[in-house]
């Protein structure tokens, strides 16, 4: 079976979107379309997943990861 993309699903809930939910997604949609990670990954943009206080987050693979922290997420896409 083919192996499709993997899903990174980013929180756009207000909570997120205030504490730089939105210049995040950017910066994931940016990673994610350079190279080594172009056509891996898909970025869905999701609403409240009720970890306001630790946002802005994401989840790929079941992970969460809080804060907007894009070094732990570009270590999680390293490990494709
Ligand atoms: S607003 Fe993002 S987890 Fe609630």
């Amino acid at each position: 079976m083919k192996k499709r993309r993997t899903f990174i699903f980013a929180c756009t809930g207000s909570d997120c979107k205030s504490n730089g939910g939105k210049a995040f997604a950017e910066a994931i949609k940016e990673t994610i379309n350079e190279k080594p990670f172009r056509g891996k990954f898909k970025l869905v943009k999701t609403k409240c997943m009720d970890c306001c206080k630790s946002g802005p987050v994401v989840v790929i693979k079941n992970e969460l990861i809080k804060k907007g922290d894009l070094e732990q997420l570009v270590k999680e896409l390293a490990q494709e």
